[in-house]
């Protein structure tokens, strides 16, 4: 098939990389000249592991990268993958779903072909048959443009491993024929293909997302209850976790969740929930609790070193969670902030999300190794889940003051303590 993947991004690129590498030809285009510069050098310019091999196979070949919008014209298929971030308000931003479907109507004015247009970002229920559908078709002056909805589930850090081994494959289309075009583009993927309307299909997205984030504040909540009894809830949340009801994942307790999609869709769908006159109180909960875990790290430090003015804090872990270099949203960023804020030197290190942190906080000290970020540290701070960090231990006796404190349960080094263990 020819493909159109319009926004080169986390989702985008490992899409088009993966449909690419299962012999589809593949154009992703995107609006951003140094992102198709350098996926066009065979460089990905986000961190994904197995996407530089992806891009070096495939690139050229059998992946071409673009800002042009032309090639939408001979697609099959064109998914839309640009992103949906929070606005004040709460809602989703829909200004580049608008923008790119919008620049597909028009490339398609006066062509005889039509592709499927198919929306893989993150929407409100909703927003490809009420938003999508009418852009293209008024752009393209012509009503024959099919529509559908294909959610997208992968996990950075893991996302070409998800791409071919997904749990399920959704595909909202109220077409069957549209359905089959958008499901043969997964032809060769061992994976349930569900069929359902196009709203059930977005609502599904923002479901999921919103589940797993109450698995991880509940968890932080029976968390912090069971700390103040000095119980371990690492072994509470295994015991519960074996019940096949519940499922171990994401149980994980510690300084809650972040990342480009969590936050934002929960949100997304409180605000959505709102609009409909219901009062999401559980939803609700879940972020107040996310929330309320960046403070509690910040309260421990200050119990267990009261003056943090002028004193060298290392913040291990920048990412929103391991083997990314994503910090949307990562809960490092409030930790960060209230360190500054209390006159901290902050000494950060990130194997691979320096470069992206220092654009929020320029002005930290940002160290090549955790060696350095604990050297002459009265405290150190665990955020992210970085492997690598479970095989720290000489590294602390470099520290002035051996007040550990994790977020993320990853350390093997004894004489720490965990924001909610
Ligand atoms: N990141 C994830 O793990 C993940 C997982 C599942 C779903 N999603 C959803 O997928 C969508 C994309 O997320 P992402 O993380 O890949 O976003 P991203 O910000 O990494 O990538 C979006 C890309 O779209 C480009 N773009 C924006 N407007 C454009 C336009 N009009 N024309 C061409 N290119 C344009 C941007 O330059 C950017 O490169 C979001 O809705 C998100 O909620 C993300």
């Amino acid at each position: 098939m020819k493909i159109a993947v319009i926004g080169a991004g986390y989702v985008g690129l490992v899409t088009g990389a993966c449909i690419s590498e299962m012999g589809h030809t593949v154009h992703v285009i995107d609006c951003d000249p140094d992102k198709i510069a350098a996926i066009k050098a065979g460089n990905p310019p986000i961190y994904e592991k197995g996407l530089d091999e992806l891009l070096q196979r495939n690139v050229g070949r059998s992946l071409f990268a673009t800002s042009d919008y032309d090639t939408v014209r001979d697609s099959d298929l064109v998914f839309i993958c640009v992103g949906t971030p929070c606005r004040d308000d709460g809602c989703a931003d829909l200004s580049m779903v608008r923008a790119a479907s919008q620049s597909i109507g028009k490339i398609l004015t006066g062509c005889n072909h039509a592709p499927v247009v198919v929306v893989k970002s993150t929407v409100p229920p909703g927003t490809t048959e009420c938003v999508v559908r009418p852009l293209v078709q008024d752009a393209a002056g012509r009503s024959d443009i099919p529509c559908a909805m294909n959610p997208e589930f992968l996990r950075e850090g893991r996302a070409i491993r998800d791409f071919f081994h997904p749990d399920r494959i959704v595909i909202g289309s109220s077409d069957i024929a549209c359905f089959d075009a958008v499901a043969s583009a997964y032809q060769g993927i061992d994976a349930p293909v569900i069929r359902t309307s196009v709203p059930a299909a977005e609502m599904i997205k923002y479901v999921s997302n919103a589940f797993l984030a109450t698995k991880i504040s509940f968890s932080n909540e029976i968390g912090n209850i069971c700390k103040r009894i000095g119980i371990d809830v690492y072994e509470v949340m295994k015991g519960v976790g074996m019940d096949t009801r519940i499922s171990p994942h994401f149980l994980d307790a510690g300084v809650g969740f972040g990342g480009s999609c969590f936050p934002k869709d929960v949100t997304a769908l409180i605000t959505f929930a709102d609009s409909l006159g219901e009062d999401p109180l559980i939803l609700k909960a879940v972020i107040k609790v996310n929330e309320n875990q960046a403070v509690r790290m910040l309260t421990l430090l200050k119990s267990r070193l009261p003056m943090i003015r002028g004193k060298k804090i290392a913040v291990l872990g920048l990412a929103f969670k391991d083997n990314t270099d994503d910090v949307r949203d990562s809960r490092a960023i409030p930790v960060i902030a209230g360190l500054v804020k209390e006159g901290a030197l902050v000494a950060a290190f990130d194997p691979v999300a320096n470069a992206a942190m220092a654009k929020i906080f320029p002005d930290i000290c940002y160290c090549s190794s955790a060696a350095e970020a604990l050297t002459g540290a009265e405290a150190c701070l665990v955020m992210t889940e970085w492997p690598e960090f479970s095989r720290l231990e000489k590294e602390f006796d470099l520290m002035n003051s051996r007040v550990v404190i994790e977020g993320r349960r990853i350390l093997s080094y004894r004489d720490r303590e965990g924001v909610c263990w």
